[in-house]
Formats: structure tokens, sequence, C-alpha cells
């Protein structure tokens, strides 16, 4: 979008006003020269309840949006993402879109195929970059504090993400927690490491009684470990981390982080309330992703999450999905994306690529 800079207004229109585009539309209230401008749902009321909150206009149709704003915020389910994405690209827009960025590799290859035609960027919300303690755990191991990276391990553990029935439940959409909530931290560890040789993984999926989990072991060709734990049979959420290296260790474990928690009585499963993390210090994540979002479309930055690497954080949860599912280690071929080396002006020695 050349020419366009802070004192230009800009447009958003939203696709789908479920869960995540909360986060979204919270964020663009407070972005200046940014409106949310549309809202389009399959579910009208959904739309009419966040449209309302930013007197924004209900769209009765893609199109109709589409034609009135000048970028696409794309929070859909999984499955959706690739047609309305082609839409967006069709008509011109930038396109901001959820991860994971398509339910197939086939999906995301056609993705970024119609955003790079249409030349439109395509921004996808791996969240977990703009966590300042996930970019923090990145600096120290990449810039050596810890020694050589031996082993790290990554707790991401949720609720259920909704009630049996719901479309997360529905696997062949959503992939479970693996595909939808484990993916936050393949794609750290991309970022951070490289590429894994191989990865092996165990899990339970009772999608009847609303409980997934999984336990994933992710090998670097230098030797590096990394342990995964997903889930979606907790209460509440919990993130936590630990990376031990040849001269130290690192942990970070959200639950010790949190200066306030709202304990709701009666409202979490085992009777004992449930505990919601705010903080009224920091920025939220999810506000950074967005401003930082709306900076690369003014061309001020160049995005922090390219395409290919929301590709490849595809390819690496299908990787374990096929473990998990088969019981058996999966090995990586070499990545089709173009992602740096995370090694690249590093002084310790990261994943790196594998040799074939
Ligand atoms: N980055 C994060 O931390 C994060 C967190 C939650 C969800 N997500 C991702 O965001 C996406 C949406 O998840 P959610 O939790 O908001 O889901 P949700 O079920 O809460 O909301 C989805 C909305 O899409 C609407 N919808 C469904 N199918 C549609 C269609 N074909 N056309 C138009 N509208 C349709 C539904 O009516 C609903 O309002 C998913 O890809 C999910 O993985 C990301």
């Amino acid at each position: 979008m050349a020419g366009r800079n802070a004192s230009d207004n800009l447009k958003i229109g939203l696709i789908g006003a479920g869960m995540i585009a909360g986060a979204h539309s919270a964020a663009y209230k407070n972005i200046p020269g940014v409106r949310l401008a549309a809202v389009w749902d399959a579910d009208a009321s959904r739309a009419q309840k966040i449209a309302a909150q930013h007197g924004a206009k209900v769209c009765a149709s893609r199109e109709e949006l589409l034609g009135n704003v000048d970028v696409a915020d794309i929070c859909l389910p999984t499955p959706f993402h690739l047609e309305n994405i082609r839409a967006a690209a069709a008509a011109g827009l930038p396109v901001i879109c959820e991860k994971p960025l398509g339910r197939t590799l086939a999906d995301c290859d056609a993705a970024i195929e119609a955003c790079t035609k249409a030349k439109v960027p395509l921004l996808v919300g791996h969240v977990v970059r703009f966590f300042p303690e996930y970019s923090a755990l990145r600096d120290i191991i990449q810039g050596g504090q810890i020694g050589e990276p031996a082993v790290i391990h990554l707790r991401r553990v949720v609720c259920s993400p909704g009630p049996a029935g719901a479309w997360y439940w529905n696997f062949e959409a959503s992939g479970g927690c693996v595909f939808d909530t484990a993916i936050h931290d393949l794609d750290w560890v991309l970022w951070t490491l490289g590429r894994p040789a191989s990865v092996y993984g165990l899990g339970h999926r009772d999608p009847a009684n609303t409980r997934d989990y999984a336990l994933l072991t992710l090998q670097w060709s230098s030797g590096i470990i990394a342990h995964l734990q997903s889930s979606w049979s907790h209460d509440g959420f919990a993130t936590s981390f630990e990376a031990a290296g040849s001269e130290g260790l690192v942990e970070y474990d959200m639950e010790d982080a949190v200066p306030l928690k709202v304990a709701k009585i009666g409202a979490g499963a085992g009777g004992g309330g449930k505990v919601v993390p705010e903080s009224p210090l920091a920025k939220s994540p999810y506000q950074a992703e967005i401003e930082h979002f709306i900076r690369v479309i003014r061309e001020e930055e160049k995005a922090r999450i390219t395409p290919g690497e929301a590709r490849e954080a595809v390819e690496l949860a299908l990787a374990c999905l096929e473990a998990v599912a088969d019981r058996k280690v999966v090995k990586l071929g070499k990545s089709k994306g173009s992602r740096p080396k995370a090694t690249e002006k590093k002084k310790v020695k990261l994943g790196a690529e594998h040799p074939e």
C-alpha cells in the first residue's frame, strides 16, 4: 500500500467476529489513523456485537465488506482462511490472517500465490513472537547467554476451546491442540533454532469429552532437543518454558509473572474458580502484533513473519500430527521456504538446517 502513512485513515474490514476477532478489534481502537470500518460474519449477530462496539458497518456479504475497506483481517476457522485470502487479494487488499495460515500445505501455497500475484502483503498472526518473554528467550539463546543450547521445554496448556461439536473439536477442521495451539511454540522454535531434523509425538484425543493432549519431541541435527507439551485438557491457560545450555539455564512460568489474577468463584471446571491473567502494565501482545502489521502495510517496517515462515510452521505442525497419529519419528526434508538461517551472525551453534 504505497504512499500510505500514519495520517491516512485506514479502514479495516474484519472477516469473522468470533473469539480472536475481539482481540484484533480492541487493538485497532488504540491505533491512530486506523478504524474498524466493517465486519462480516456468517452469524450476523456476532458481527453486530463487534460492529456496535466500534461504530463499524455490518456487511451482508464478504463482497460488500471488501468493497468498503483498505485492509482485510481474517479471523475465521482455519479451513476458511484460503478462500477469504484469495477474495481479499483479488480485491487488491493487504491481508492480515490468523494462524495457522491454512489447514494443509496446498492451502498455504495457494494463499501465498494469490497474495504474491496480487502484490499485497500477507501477514499471519503468530502472536507469540510479540510476547516479550518469548522474544527475550530467543535473544538469550541466540546471544549465547546459556552457552550452547541443549534441551528446551515449552508448555502451552489451555482449557477446551469450545463445547463438543464446536469447530475446534472437528479434527479435520482445526487439527486439534497440536495443529492449532502447539503451532505457537513450533513457530517459536523455527524462529529461534531453525528447522528440526525430526519430530516424534504421543497424544490422546477425545472430542466427545472435549479432551486433547500431546507430548512432542523435536530434534535438530546439532543435537538440540525440544520437548513440547500441548493440551486442551487443562483448566484455564498456562504457558512456561525452560532452556538448558552448556553455560546456564533460563526458565519462565506465566503463573509467576502474572501481576494481577482474578479468580472467579465457580467458573472453573474443578469448581475452584478460573484464573484470568491480566496485566495492568504491559501492552497486549495482540496490540503489538496488530500495530506491527499496520506499520508493514504502511511500508514503515519489514514484516516480522513472512508467509514462507507461516507455511513452515504449518509444515512442522503437520509432521507432528503425523508423528502422533502413527507413533513414529517423522523426518523433515529441506525447507521450501525462504526463512533466513537462525545461525546467521550468531555466535552460538543453533539448530541449523540439517543436511540431507
Ligand atoms: N493467535 C491466537 O492466539 C489465536 C487464538 C484463538 C484463535 N486463533 C485462530 O483464529 C481463527 C478463528 O478462531 P476463533 O477462536 O476466533 O473462532 P470462533 O469460533 O470464536 O469464531 C469464528 C467466527 O467465524 C464465523 N464463521 C465460521 N465459518 C464462517 C464462514 N465460512 N464464513 C463466515 N463466517 C464464518 C463464526 O460465526 C464465528 O463468529 C482460527 O484460525 C484460530 O486458530 C488464534
